[in-house]
């Protein structure tokens, strides 16, 4: 009777702790250089370098190259090569989806007891209803299945056809017509935070539009007033970029505020990441900046898969400190489990590692090697094992190869700007924001330079792998395979045996039935339906 007694008493203590929130902002198409707190000046970012002061910018991140695959990998923890989605994007013809096999970050999540939503894109796949987020952990979505939709009129163009994609859970959210998108998703991520009831943690993913391009036509648009505010950024598209950015910037800054009202900030971590690199010009082409880094979005040059990213957390220890740690988006999965206090030694069979030490305490980093993609339809591979980093093939024929700006830094940078924003007013209430001294240092060392006293050694990588030490040459300028056979040996082996275990990549021809024209000019599941269309519910 006594010990039964105990055991109930000790049973409620634990539940009556509720386990700490989850926000994870996904940024899309975001470049290296698009953020204030890397160096860039000429497009404030107030309320992203205030989280960043406050918490961890991530130096050494690494995402995959390109949309679909960087979320497949930070929603199962595991290489695009691991689920087959390490080729290209899903379309929104194209009957395939992230594998139903695999469990997913929300999934896990809800098991800890989290309420769980998603706001703005999903990309995972939409032919079939399995395959959407309401089916596959959470609790509620707004936003749209495909890989981009224009800002205001939610529609997405591709592939010679054209459809509505905007969604509230599986309905056509007609409604919001009109309304630019950055603003639907902060209006309702604030109001899934002042909805939520607080004695369940909470796991908030707003997975933005911004930066991506939209459809041809008009490819980066923001509001009016917003993008006049740039006119001195003498590249117009930069200037609409700026527009862009800066209402994504001020998303952050009202959805941090809404969670300090709320009293969840302060036990919550805040994860903030692009999908992959920016895209300067060509396809995509949104005007964002990788630089100095080298080529763009859907290349494994350093400008492709080096993410901007920060952590945030009341909960780190060791904040205003630049992690140093080498990171790969598979990592966020166990990460945000060991936060949250689940069981990652269960976890089988993923490629990510818990990185919450070395996050929080500034230990060693989990890892020491990271596969960038292997991907055999186009041919090309990269991989990172301790400083080294090969790379053997490329895309687009080699044009996006090569180095790009703009540098973006002419204007002093506004400090001023940042401890003034909504996110420093939040984190400061909390006590968390450092002396600007201490960010402005902090920021000097996040500005990657190439300068080099050696001369630049060519690579051509569709000809032979080439080698770099991405430590000392972050910039891929000097191609040491011929200088350091050894280490380039040992890069290849490593590439091989990461081939040897890689699944045929999934991708499918598109579905004519999956064509918009056929429902009303909308994406839909069209999986479900017979082979004729059908009227959309
Ligand atoms: C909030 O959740 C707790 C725990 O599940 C529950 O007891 C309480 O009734 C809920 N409050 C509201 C307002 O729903
Ligand atoms: C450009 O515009 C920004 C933002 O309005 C302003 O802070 C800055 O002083 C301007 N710079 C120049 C050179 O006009
Ligand atoms: C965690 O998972 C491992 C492996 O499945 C298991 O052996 C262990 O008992 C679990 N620990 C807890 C506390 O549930
Ligand atoms: C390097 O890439 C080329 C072109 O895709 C390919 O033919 C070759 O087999 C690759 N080499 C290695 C070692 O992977």
């Amino acid at each position: 009777m006594w010990r039964a007694a105990v055991v109930v008493m000790v049973v409620e203590v634990a539940v009556a702790v509720t386990r700490p929130h989850i926000v994870l902002i996904v940024a899309d198409d975001l470049g290296w250089n698009d953020v204030g707190f890397h160096g860039m000046s000429h497009i404030p970012t107030p309320n992203l370098d205030a989280l960043a002061a406050s918490g961890r910018p991530l130096q050494r991140y690494y995402v995959a190259p390109v949309c679909t695959p960087s979320r497949a990998a930070l929603m199962t923890g595991k290489y695009p090569i691991h689920t087959g989605m390490q080729h290209s994007v899903i379309y929104g013809m194209e009957p395939r989806g992230l594998p139903l096999s695999e469990k997913i970050l929300p999934q896990y999540l809800k098991e800890l007891g989290y309420k769980t939503h998603l706001v703005g894109k999903w990309h995972l796949g939409h032919f079939k209803r399995e395959y959407l987020p309401l089916n596959r952990g959470f609790d509620s979505h707004l936003g749209f299945w495909t890989g981009k939709i224009d800002m205001y009129d939610h529609t997405n163009m591709e592939h010679d056809t054209w459809g509505h994609d905007f969604r509230r859970g599986f309905s056509n959210a007609y409604d919001l017509f009109g309304r630019y998108v950055t603003d639907v998703y902060t209006d309702e991520a604030i109001k899934v935070i002042e909805a939520h009831n607080a004695s369940c943690p909470l796991f908030l993913m707003v997975a933005h539009s911004a930066v991506h391009s939209g459809n041809p036509n008009q490819p980066i648009r923001a509001p009016d007033d917003t993008v006049d505010s740039f006119r001195n950024i003498s590249d117009p598209r930069r200037q609409r970029f700026a527009g862009v950015l800066a209402k994504l910037d001020e998303s952050v800054g009202r959805v941090t505020a809404a969670l300090q009202r709320r009293g969840l900030l302060r036990r919550a971590l805040v994860v903030f990441t692009t999908d992959n690199g920016g895209v300067p010009q060509g396809f995509n082409d949104n005007a964002g900046s990788n630089y100095p880094l080298r080529g763009t979005k859907n290349t494994l040059w350093e400008g492709g898969v080096r993410g901007a990213a920060f952590v945030w957390s009341p909960l780190i220890e060791s904040r205003s400190r630049l992690a140093m740690q080498k990171m790969h988006i598979v990592d966020w999965l166990p990460t945000m489990l060991s936060f949250a206090g689940g069981n990652v030694s269960a976890l089988a069979d993923i490629d990510g590692v818990d990185q919450w030490a070395a996050l929080a305490q500034d230990g060693p980093a989990a890892r020491h090697s990271l596969l960038h993609n292997i991907d055999d339809d186009y041919g090309n591979a990269a991989i990172t094992v301790d400083d080294w980093k090969l790379l053997n093939g490329t895309t687009y024929n080699g044009t996006w190869d090569g180095w790009y700006g703009p540098a973006g830094r002419e204007r002093p940078y506004n400090v001023s700007l940042v401890y003034d924003s909504e996110a420093a007013r939040a984190a400061a209430a909390l006590g968390l924001m450092p002396a600007q001294e201490h960010y402005l240092e902090m920021r000097d060392a996040a500005t990657l330079t190439c300068k080099s006293d050696l001369p630049p050694i060519k690579c051509q990588p569709s000809s032979a792998p080439c080698l770099f030490n991405i430590k000392e040459d972050p910039c891929e300028l000097r191609n040491l395979a011929d200088e350091q056979p050894a280490a380039a040996g040992r890069l290849l082996a490593a590439l091989r045996r990461a081939r040897a275990s890689a699944l045929a990549p999934n991708n499918a021809a598109d579905d004519p039935r999956g064509d918009p024209r056929l429902w009303g000019r909308v994406y839909t599941n069209f999986g479900d339906y017979g082979s004729s269309g059908g009227s959309i519910k």
